[in-house]
């Protein structure tokens, strides 16, 4: 199989997963997916991308300006980043499993500290626009990943380790904002529909972002 076909295949079946089978996993399997697919890719290549920055940065930034903008926006992205995933692996992930094995058991639902599952949910998705606005800068800063004429093999390894990193976690973006957390949301409706009655009105009279 060439290098080619087997991208091809890898994005049909990456395709396939993420369309067809991931959509009906249980909320847990989802959630496990996360964070041993996605979540440890992040961290790994975060940690990767700025040592190639620091590389890149110091051969190349004399004549390459934009390597100290694009270095500047991706330490922000990565300050952004590495507290956002502690945030759903330890608060909104866990709420998310013990939610789904105590309807699936006929078991009443405790309300957690956060009032209601759409809390956390409008924040972590609050998280993700900023994630993508930062992706967006980047890739304006860097001329879409082009590698310019001088650029030596690492200045086009970090280009192409970027290119990859901003198509993961636009995916993952995608499985957490229009199947996980809309599927988690529904079944707090469904599962707990007194508690959530309850939180809704609790809402009304709570305001956020202060
Ligand atoms: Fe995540
Ligand atoms: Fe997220």
């Amino acid at each position: 199989m060439t290098y080619v076909t087997a991208r091809v295949e890898k994005r049909l079946y990456t395709t396939l997963v993420i369309k067809t089978l991931l959509p009906q996993e249980p909320l847990t399997t989802l959630t496990e997916h996360i964070i041993y697919t996605h979540h440890s890719f992040t961290r790994q290549e975060l940690d990767r991308l700025g040592k190639l920055f620091d590389n890149v940065c110091s051969r190349h930034g004399e004549n390459h300006q934009e390597l100290f903008e694009a270095q500047k926006t991706f330490y922000q992205l990565k300050q952004d980043l590495i507290p956002h995933m502690l945030k759903e692996e330890q608060v909104l992930f866990p709420y998310i499993t013990r939610m789904e094995e105590d309807a699936g058991e006929g078991r009443a639902i405790p309300p957690p500290f956060f009032g209601t599952a759409p809390n956390p949910v409008r924040m972590m998705m609050t998280e993700h626009d900023t994630a993508g606005d930062l992706l967006q800068q980047l890739r304006g800063i860097t001329n879409g990943y082009i590698t310019p004429p001088d650029g030596c093999v690492s200045f086009q390894t970090l280009y192409q380790a970027l290119a990859a990193f901003e198509a993961d976690l636009h995916q993952h973006i995608h499985l957490e904002n229009n199947i996980l957390f809309p599927r988690a949301v529904e079944m707090e409706e469904t599962s707990a529909p007194d508690f959530h009655k309850s939180a809704d009105e609790f809402n009304e009279h709570r305001c956020f972002g202060h």
